[in-house]
């Protein structure tokens, strides 16, 4: 009678563990416990020479295709001392799962089912502020308990150096039925190839295990462990042991065998490997909150052992088994709600593979409606493009004069640029003059003991050649401060194998220079106006338009993003791809020029600001410094005002910036030791609202608009050289080349779709116009577009 009163109690007990744990995965959208996480894919292989009795399903040398995820139990925050994870999903032939491990840190868990729900209340009661676990709460109740103290102390890692560094338990006790027949009990635990641990805490923190956040001394961002492994998983193959252990079915040591007041005895009991994992790659965000485990989930050769009662340390695995069911079932409904009601999210869908591939829409699939252009911005592109599309019956073209303009003369017909207007483009002082205010801006670099004292280099070794192409491996233009007056001083250069030093008034003086601007216009078009506006801002938007609906962001940021992704989309296949004007016109090869693009992005975070590059010298005639200094404190001033007046609605709205942040991490591709893209307060999103708009107004209405400035004259700059004297150099080919330069920057920098000061918001517009006079020598204020759109 008793044990079926403990039976029955057992059940409502796990009916209420259930309810709470569904009603915190409503709550949550994800995960009640375990939320933050990240994933990866591979292959499980079977050891080929067990140690352990013949077993139907682990067969010597089987193999199965595994998905894995580590999460942390409590805190968003990587740093922190918490419980980490590994979840193991073996799929069989039909990828339908065959068996679930799923691993904590710590080799040991609750005592029983009592245990488990004292625990839970005493983390969620007297909660603070900006705690996920009630310290105090958790502090109380471990005094009372020292048995559970140590095992949850000893199952503890503060802030640990890779997930790929941790031993985690599946801890509870199932059934191993060999094919002998007899009955044992097995434990399992996942370790790392080399075997080594991180993230052990000190024996202060042992002392103190309810204080869990991170400490002081830690300046790592929050997401740096998720991130890491999402980098290491793109470097290399990520290697786990999978070991087990058993014990016999003796009747009178059973309570021994299921107590978790002590573990097994290594000496009877000794860690036998199981199997190899290997995991080649990270799971995107979607595909690791979609995953979801059940330590049900066996084949018939295995099992849970279920409990009798909330005494006994089975009970664990028998709520356990039913609640994941329940938790991960509101889980799913939630996302197919969401998914259903809210169809922007797999509108606004990611390309490729994340954090390996450039965070961008997924350009292969149609723009949704929300973000298709304007017809005011189709009549405006119409304007620059129409007189080069070959729509135009010939009969027609000719009268109106653009049957003349292709061909070797195009130039002839273009109409004049900066360069072609100079008394003397090629004069030392206008060299200077076009690397402090010319396309590409903000390259210069103070040096210590040199003759010079800034200097800008370049450096292509890395990367691969057209044929006949003309591009120095490293090229470095160096200047010298005389008072406020910076003049050039030399140019060094390694083309082929010729290494070279040439200082003005030198034969080949002329030569350097042209070498030098035509290196300068290739970085110029990839790296500052393809990677660091187009591209960059790409996985801003996207974070954006997956995630944010309600938040007053939304009316602050969206006008700056008007026209990206379709350009993005549309334009990015004229400008790199296989055909693109770049890997075309330049000396790259098409790989090469995205590599270039890649390695730029890799290096760019939101937490920057002009001020780090601005040159600490005052020199007459740097207007861009300026320019971009005091646009961004306006835009510190504009920002700072928007917030001060939405700080309610914002904080209301946070979910959304929540959401957004896992957006950005997941689908970063910035190295861990470069930071990290996550938005961890206000603080951090106020930045980022900055650097977004900086981009996407002054800085690339830069470096877009100047384009035919110091591009629209092949004379002065051409964006490939190629050596007349090889194999495969064709005057043709060369005269099309340098037509579609020409043609390119026009359109591209005459496209003045939108300026701040015609649309922008009224107090943007007065901002801007108040400082005109520090902005305007650099760039006129009617170049200055509200977002990149071309
Ligand atoms: C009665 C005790 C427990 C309860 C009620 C419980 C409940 C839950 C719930 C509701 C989830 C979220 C499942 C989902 O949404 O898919 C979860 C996740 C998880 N639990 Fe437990 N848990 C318990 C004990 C344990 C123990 C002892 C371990 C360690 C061996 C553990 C390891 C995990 C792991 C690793 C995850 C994350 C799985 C993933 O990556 O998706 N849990 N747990
Ligand atoms: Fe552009």
């Amino acid at each position: 009678m008793k044990k079926i009163l403990d039976k029955i109690v057992l059940f409502f007990f796990t009916i209420a563990v259930g309810l709470l744990f569904a009603l915190g995965a409503a709550n949550n959208k994800a995960r009640t416990t375990h939320k933050y996480g990240v994933g990866g894919a591979g292959q499980l292989r079977i050891v080929d020479d067990p140690a352990f009795p013949e077993h139907e399903f682990f067969q010597a040398g089987r193999t199965f295709p595994v998905l894995l995820r580590h999460g942390t139990v409590t805190f968003e925050d990587d740093a922190a001392m918490d419980i980490r994870s590994a979840s193991i999903k073996f799929l069989d032939k039909q990828s339908e799962t065959a068996l679930d491990l799923i691993m904590n840190t710590g080799p040991r868990t609750f005592l029983n089912a009592i245990n488990f729900w004292q625990f839970t209340m005493a983390s969620i009661s007297g909660r603070e502020e900006g705690e996920p676990v009630s310290s105090k709460g958790l502090e109380a109740f471990l005094k009372e308990n020292p048995v559970f103290e140590k095992i949850f102390a000893t199952s503890l890692r503060r802030s640990p150096d890779s997930f790929a560094q941790l031993y985690y338990y599946s801890k509870l006790v199932n059934y191993f039925k060999a094919k002998d027949g007899k009955i044992r009990y097995v434990k399992y635990r996942l370790i790392p190839e080399s075997g080594l641990e991180s993230g052990i805490p000190s024996a202060k923190d042992m002392e103190t295990p309810w204080l869990q956040k991170r400490l002081d001394s830690e300046n790592r961002p929050i997401d740096y462990l998720r991130a890491e492994y999402v980098e290491r998983a793109s470097q290399q193959e990520i290697i786990y042991k999978l070991q087990l252990r058993l014990q016999e079915n003796v009747e009178d040591n059973k309570e021994r065998i299921f107590s978790q007041e002590e573990d097994w005895d290594e000496s009877t009991s000794p860690w036998l490997d199981l199997a190899t994992v290997a995991i080649d790659r990270a799971l995107s965000s979607d595909e690791t909150e979609k995953l979801h485990f059940n330590i049900g989930n066996q084949p018939d050769s295995l099992g849970i052992v279920e409990g009798e009662s909330i005494s006994d340390p089975n009970s664990i695995n028998s709520i356990r088994t039913r609640v994941y069911k329940w938790a991960s079932s509101v889980r799913f409904f939630i996302y197919w709600l969401t998914e259903k009601f809210d169809k922007s999210k797999p509108a606004f869908s990611y390309y490729g593979e994340a954090g390996r591939d450039l965070p961008r829409f997924d350009f292969t699939r149609p723009l949704p409606s929300s973000v298709q252009p304007t017809g005011k911005y189709f009549a405006q592109l119409g304007l620059r493009v129409l007189p080069f599309a070959n729509v135009i019956p010939p009969i027609i073209s000719e009268r109106i004069g653009f049957s003349a303009m292709p061909g070797k003369h195009a130039a002839e017909w273009m109409p004049a640029n900066l360069t072609r207007c100079h008394p003397d483009k090629f004069s030392d002082a206008f060299f200077v003059e076009r690397r402090l205010n010319g396309f590409n801006p903000g390259k210069l670099n103070r040096v210590a003991g040199q003759d010079w004292q800034y200097a800008i280099s370049y450096n292509t070794g890395r990367y691969k050649l057209e044929p006949g192409g003309l591009l120095p491996k490293f090229i470095e233009a160096r200047f010298v401060l005389d008072g406020e007056n910076l003049q050039v001083h030399s140019i060094k250069f390694e083309l082929g194998e010729e290494i070279a030093t040439h200082f003005p008034g030198d034969l080949n003086w002329e030569w350097s220079k042209r070498l030098f601007r035509s290196a300068e216009f290739v970085y110029q078009e990839i790296q500052t106006h393809l990677g660091r506006t187009h591209m960059n801002m790409d996985q801003y938007a996207m974070a954006f338009y997956r995630n944010v609906k309600n938040n007053p962001i939304r009316q602050l940021l969206e006008p700056h993003l008007e026209g990206l992704l379709n350009i993005n989309k549309r334009g990015a296949a004229l400008i790199i791809g296989n055909t693109g004007f770049l890997p075309e016109a330049s000396a790259l090869t098409p790989e090469s020029v995205f590599e270039v693009l890649k390695d730029e992005v890799k290096e760019l975070s939101y937490k920057w600001s002009p001020v780090v590059q601005a040159l600490p010298d005052r020199i007459v005639n740097n207007y861009f410094d300026r320019a971009a200094l005091c646009t961004w404190s306006l835009l510190e001033e504009y920002v700072g005002q928007f917030f001060e007046e939405n700080r309610q609605g914002i904080r209301e709205h946070w979910q959304e910036i929540e959401d957004m942040s896992r957006d950005l991490i997941v689908h970063s591709i910035l190295p861990p030791e470069k930071g990290s893209l996550a938005i961890a307060g206000i603080e951090d999103l106020r930045q980022l609202c900055i650097y977004v708009i900086y981009h996407s107004t002054f800085f690339h209405s830069w470096v877009n608009g100047k384009q035919y400035e110091d591009g629209g004259d092949v004379d002065y700059a051409a964006i490939g050289l190629w050596d007349k004297g090889d194999r495969s150099y064709n005057q043709n080919t060369v005269d099309e080349k340098q037509e579609a330069q020409v043609k390119l920057m026009w359109q591209l920098a005459n496209v003045h779709y939108n300026p701040i000061m015609e649309v922008g918001p009224v107090a943007l517009k007065n901002l801007f116009w108040k400082y005109r006079d520090r902005i305007e020598p650099g760039i006129p204020l009617e170049w200055i577009m509200t977002s990149i759109n071309i």
